[in-house]
């Protein structure tokens, strides 16, 4: 019987899987384990599921000598010293396929939601501001037809892609599709360009034009060194003024000061967020107050289903990992 610590309390009832075979003790609070708690706790043990909000970095790795499996409760691991795992011989799962569609659905429901002004439509009603029905008032911007550009064509760029055909949407994507995380170099695209045909999207298109040619455009690509502050004010710059910004992945891949300057100077025209760096905002953070800005907080594969589903790869990943089997989803370096 191995020791596991759970970083938190999981949807569904995979967790007492993992308790009958093994002695798990899961952090009890709605908060994460503070950093000395999750040290503290980690240090004795086999395995550990961990959250986007843990870093499980070459810090906790060293301090836990006993540690054999890492299972990231998210498909994105850059909370994770993949490097020191590796280095250890730890593999590191995570839990991809199941909140691709969830994803998806949340960052076609903040393009739409920008791009018609739902949230301050939804507010004037509720502040007794809907007092006639006025031909130039709520005015937002089409989608049918418009041009998306989807940064990073991994599962989830992919999905974001379908639903852009029932829109019929001109779907402009870096990357060439064909890696679950989505691929995106920031001088230009990864993979064979032109026009897939089943798809209907031109992938491999170069970011600086993919993002000077979309009316939305909504980022899919991991969060690595090489994403970080990807969107930062030269992009941004290269935005057209009527453009708008969808981030369902890492809000690190944004430069957010300079996402703020360029909503307030109007460079573009606003931005839909389900990510943000540092999350969550803290109060004052200048985030909080920028026009045009619609902020959820990481919602992405926030359905009943996605998250059962993540509990239980997350425990079939542990599971193996702690017996010495490859993990069904386990993150290749
Ligand atoms: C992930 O899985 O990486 C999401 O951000 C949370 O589900």
């Amino acid at each position: 019987m191995a020791r596991v610590f759970v970083t938190r309390r999981l949807p569904g009832s995979a967790l007492a899987r993992l308790g009958a075979e093994h002695e798990t003790e899961v952090w009890p609070d709605r908060l994460p384990p503070p950093r000395a708690e999750l040290l503290e706790r980690t240090a004795g043990a086999d395995g550990v599921i961990s959250l986007l909000t843990d870093a499980i970095d070459a810090e906790l790795i060293d301090h836990a000598p006993g540690l054999r499996a890492i299972s990231n409760y998210a498909v994105g691991t850059d909370n994770v010293d993949l490097a020191a795992a590796a280095a250890r011989g730890i593999p590191v799962g995570h839990t991809p396929d199941v909140l691709t569609d969830a994803t998806a659905d949340l960052a076609f429901a903040l393009l739409l939601a920008a791009a018609r002004r739902l949230p301050a439509a939804a507010q004037a009603v509720r502040d007794g501001n809907w007092v006639t029905w006025e031909p130039a008032r709520h005015l937002g911007q089409s989608v049918h037809g418009a041009t998306l550009g989807i940064v990073g064509l991994g599962r989830i760029g992919r999905a974001v892609a379908a639903r852009a055909r029932g829109f019929e949407m001109e779907v402009l994507a870096t990357g060439g599709g064909g890696g679950g995380g989505g691929g995106v170099s920031p001088g230009g695209g990864v993979g064979g360009g032109g026009v897939s045909p089943g798809g209907g999207v031109s992938s491999g298109v170069p970011l600086e034009e993919l993002l000077a040619r979309s009316d939305f455009v909504s980022l899919h690509c991991p969060l690595t060194p090489a994403t970080r502050h990807l969107i930062d004010a030269r992009a941004l710059g290269l935005m057209r003024p009527t453009a708008i910004l969808v981030n369902t992945a890492r809000g690190a891949i944004v430069d957010q000061d300079a996402l703020v300057a360029a909503l307030e100077q109007g460079t573009i025209a606003g931005a839909a967020l389900d990510v943000c760096d540092p999350e969550p905002a803290a109060p004052g953070d200048p985030v909080l107050a920028a026009p045009n800005l619609l902020l959820t907080p990481h919602i992405g594969s926030a359905t009943a289903a996605a998250r059962e589903r993540m509990t239980e790869l997350a425990v079939e990943n542990l599971l193996a990992g702690l017996e010495g089997r490859p993990m069904p989803h386990q993150v290749l370096r």
